[in-house]
């Protein structure tokens, strides 16, 4: 009862607190850290070609929020595009006691529209790296994204020490507007979105504008001496250590980092601490984070390369460069070798055996429940509804109803989404996952599944064939308001029978995000024990855009009155 037992310990140990520091000193009181964002269209160049982008107070990836365990975090967003709704989603965050903050549009709440101002306010009750992003339509593409950097309460020490702190966020880029290629998504025919045309590291990267023919377009604005694509460099001194926060806020592809000539510890998963082990490189899902220690011990006199490849796709996007800059080495000096190739994009067991090393640290074991009280079995495929493409759970491809989840639930409004919830398994008996998808029987649907307040809840996500013959794709998953422990992961189909008597009961990891690997299969346990709303979707954003996610409803009635500031939309207009 990790998580419970978690939450009632902090309650204890802020008790405690509160009355030492009232004898003592009042450094450790909790902080409150007010941030006035106004989000606004801007161009931008990223990777040297302009683009209508999304910015907050003018930047991309926008402010970091840094925090210490504990503080609340009150962010005024005004939305100041004009011509469209926004809606910010804090990755990571649980939002224990303020589930209406978690920024969810059409599940936590409505969206903001053009002109108004609307306040999150929660607590980041943890320390760790944490990411937030626009969660509105295909947004996130934009530009609208940022870090969290949660630090441990004073006087509190951590499993691993460093010099510095750093936050990197690796993402995929487009040329094309998110608009266009939600629309394309939509479509008949239906039009993909394609690979990436850059890959981003801390929001810069390059686009060789020589491929640009003079009729494309935009061929005149792109310029590979905008200081705005300069490569991002992080300057390092010889000899000391670097804590490195690496998040993936991709919209479609798994990336490998790596950094030339040294190797990675990594410490922390999604604000977990993981037993140590040691990397050449990294795979790294869109909405997981980790923390590297990075130790400056090569030859001082040059820069290297920090590098991104896109893999488990075929790449079609020349890698993301950054530079591992030495002090007093010139920071845009390029580095003397080539750039390292990562591993091949098609090793899937290189991917799968990275997954299997991420364990608990030995200190931080919270030992989940040893049953469950309920099991889902979601089958991942890709079908077509109508003549569009979607993608599906047991054969429902999921749409977000028009009045929040949220609202709905807890005021027992009964139009808004269908009542029957949707299966909670599928044939797998009879079903071939290797085989192109029959799932003629698909539809669409926006029911969702009622945990039972504190019972514990087993997901199993079972990958298979997508629409077109011989092709499987990885997918990372995110649950909203938990983390979960991640008990297994298998090839092939899943065996209800025999594979949970396989399952990591000692010591596994706790995570908000994990891959299902092609043809693979994934296993995951967590307590209903927040009360909310709580979405759980394929964190790749054309996937979610097609219907790939579920949501989760536990505890409502606890909650006490939602605040006015999410209503406004649907059912909800006063
Ligand atoms: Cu980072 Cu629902 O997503
Ligand atoms: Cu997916």
């Amino acid at each position: 009862m990790g998580t419970l037992l978690d939450c009632r310990r902090l309650l204890i140990t802020s008790l405690v607190l509160a009355f030492f520091v009232s004898l003592t000193t009042p450094t450790v009181e909790a902080k409150i850290r007010l941030y006035n964002w106004e989000v606004n269209y801007k161009y931008m160049s990223p990777d040297c070609y302009q683009k209508l982008g999304i910015a907050i107070n003018g930047k991309s990836p926008g402010p970091t929020i840094l925090a210490q365990a504990g503080d609340t975090i009150i962010v005024n967003l005004t939305n100041g595009l004009g011509t469209e709704n926004i809606a910010v989603h804090w990755h990571g965050i649980r939002q224990i006691g303020s589930p209406w903050s978690d920024g969810t549009e059409g599940v936590t709440q409505c969206p903001i529209v053009a002109g108004d101002t609307f306040q999150y306010k929660f607590v980041v009750d943890r320390p760790g790296t944490y990411l937030y992003h626009a969660h509105y339509g295909m947004q996130r593409e934009t530009g609208l994204y940022g870090s969290i950097r949660v630090l441990v309460k004073d006087g509190e020490v951590e499993p691993f020490s460093y010099d510095e702190d750093r936050s990197i966020i690796l993402n995929d880029w487009w040329h094309k507007s998110t608009y266009e290629q939600a629309t394309g998504l939509s479509s008949i025919p239906f039009q993909w979105v394609n690979e990436p045309d850059s890959l981003l590291i801390q929001g810069r990267g390059r686009f060789n504008c020589s491929l640009m023919t003079p009729s494309s377009p935009g061929a005149g604005i792109c310029n590979m001496t905008n200081p705005e694509c300069y490569p991002y460099h992080l300057t390092v001194v010889a000899g000391r250590t670097y804590r490195l926060r690496i998040g993936s806020l991709t919209s479609l592809s798994a990336l490998n980092f790596e950094i030339e000539g040294h190797n990675m510890t990594v410490v922390e998963a999604d604000g977990n601490y993981v037993e140590p082990f040691v990397v050449k490189n990294l795979n790294i899902y869109s909405g997981e984070t980790y923390s590297v220690l990075v130790k400056a011990d090569q030859d001082p006199s040059r820069n290297y390369w920090a590098v991104s490849h896109v893999i488990s796709r075929l790449p079609q996007t020349p890698p993301g460069l950054a530079i591992f800059n030495y002090y007093p080495n010139h920071p845009r000096k390029s580095p003397p070798t080539p750039p390292p190739t990562g591993p091949l994009w098609n090793d899937t067991q290189n991917r799968f055996d990275q997954s299997l090393k991420i364990k608990a640290h030995h200190n931080y074991i919270y030992t989940p429940p040893r049953t469950s009280d309920k099991q889902i079995i979601l089958l991942n495929t890709q079908n077509r509804i109508d003549g569009i493409t979607r993608w599906s759970l047991n054969n429902v491809s999921h749409t977000l109803p028009h009045t929040p989840y949220l609202i709905a639930v807890k005021e027992n409004l009964k139009n808004v989404f269908d009542q029957n919830p949707p299966p909670e398994t599928y044939d797998y008996k009879n079903f071939d996952i290797y085989a192109t998808p029959n799932n003629s029987n698909a539809t669409y649907g926006n029911g969702i599944y009622r945990l039972e307040f504190n019972s514990t809840v087993d997901i199993i996500l079972q990958n298979a064939n997508m629409i077109s013959a011989n092709s499987s794709e990885t997918h990372p998953w995110h649950l909203h308001g938990h983390d979960f422990w991640v008990l297994g992961y298998g090839i092939g189909k899943f065996d209800p029978e025999k594979d949970p008597k396989n399952y990591n009961l000692v010591d596994p990891i706790m995570k908000n995000t994990v891959p299902v690997h092609k043809y693979g299969w994934t296993a995951l346990r967590f307590i209903a024990n927040n009360p909310g709303a709580w979405a759980f979707h394929c964190h790749i954003e054309s996937h979610f855009f097609m219907g790939m996610g579920v949501v989760f409803a536990e505890g409502v009635e606890k909650i006490g009155k939602l605040p006015d500031s999410i209503m406004g939309c649907g059912e909800t207009r006063g």
